[in-house]
């Protein structure tokens, strides 16, 4: 990689970073095997999905054959990704019968029906929750990273962990070690402490499932780069979308229930309280191709600004 650098060639790892005047997103009341069959190969950066389980917790939380349902958009994955393009799906491990689905199966077919790549998988590990006498009381949810070649983006930098000063001072005083690295801090692990939002957490914007804004974040500014476009299909409260206005990437947002519109208005009214907000348009109900021109639209304009980032798989 460095000696392609000095020679001024670019490592075929390497992605055009855009710095976009404002990001587009596009908000989808449909379903999401029927969304993503009309989107077109190699159009998104990041996939970033919490689907439903088939635990009953709503109505949209049931199903008879969990598999054969989930299949419907597994199998549109690879190809909707680019090259560079990675895939989060939320989940756990559950106990109960096999009816039930759970990340185990969603793993065990990609792994074995797809030809996504499994990269790592991470453990959201929170302190509250609920009690338990029959078993140990859970205290963690996982997401698996998916990828669809070994040339994904990853920006470790972005979401290292700042060494406590104390740590800082000790280590720059090691010579064995790179005192620039020790600025940057350390790489979070797959093991994320992050809570979990209370009834009463003024996160909350009224879907039963939704998750902290900075769980999403983690991902979203590891995976994807600005400019780049992020998928939820299984939005919910449009966590993601907030999360993509604020690190300025595009969204496509999707969910059957229309309660999205009201719930990612909520998640706006909190973070525009925020004065360096960047700028951002939203696209609710509009066709596809329409917001997908947009955001063509939108990047080519700053393309004069555009430069070229490395990353590197580690
Ligand atoms: C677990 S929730 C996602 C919560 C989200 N991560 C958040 O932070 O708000 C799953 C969502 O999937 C939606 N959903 C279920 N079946 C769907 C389908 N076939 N197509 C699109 N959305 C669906 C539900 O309406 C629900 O809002």
């Amino acid at each position: 990689m460095n000696r392609l650098k000095r020679n001024g060639i670019h490592h075929n790892s390497m992605v055009k970073r855009i710095a976009p005047p404002h990001t587009v997103h596009g908000v989808f009341i449909q379903d999401a095997v029927d969304f993503l069959k009309a989107l077109p190969d190699s159009s998104v950066q990041l996939i970033l999905i919490d689907p439903p389980y088939n635990l009953d917790l709503d109505e949209w939380d049931s199903f008879n054959n969990y598999l054969d349902w989930a299949k419907g958009w597994l199998n549109q994955i690879h190809r909707i990704l680019s090259d560079s393009g990675n895939c989060v799906i939320f989940g756990g491990f559950q106990y109960q019968d096999l009816k039930k689905g759970d990340l185990l199966e969603i793993l065990h077919y990609t792994r074995h029906k797809t030809d996504l790549r499994f990269t790592n998988l991470i453990i959201w590990y929170y302190k509250n929750g609920m009690s338990a006498h029959r078993f140990f009381a859970n205290r963690h949810e996982e997401a698996v990273w998916l990828s669809k070649t070994s040339k994904y983006y990853f920006d470790l930098d972005s979401v290292r962990v700042p060494f406590d000063e104390a740590t800082k001072m000790m280590y720059k005083k090691d010579k064995r070690l790179n005192p620039e690295s020790v600025d940057k801090g350390k790489n979070p692990t797959n093991v994320w402490e992050i809570g979990r939002l209370n009834g009463n957490s003024s996160e909350r914007v009224g879907h039963l499932t939704q998750k902290p804004a900075e769980l999403i974040r983690r991902f979203v500014k590891a995976l994807s780069f600005e400019g780049s476009i992020v998928l939820d299909f299984f939005a919910g409260s449009g966590t993601t979308g907030r999360v993509c206005i604020e690190e300025r990437r595009h969204s496509l947002l999707v969910d059957s229930d229309k309660k999205l519109h009201g719930y990612l208005d909520k998640h706006i009214k909190q973070i525009e309280a925020n004065m360096f907000l960047p700028k951002y348009s939203l696209m609710k109900d509009a066709n596809i191709d329409m917001v997908l021109k947009e955001i063509n639209l939108v990047n080519r304009r700053s393309l004069h600004s555009t430069s070229i980032m490395e990353h590197r798989n580690e």
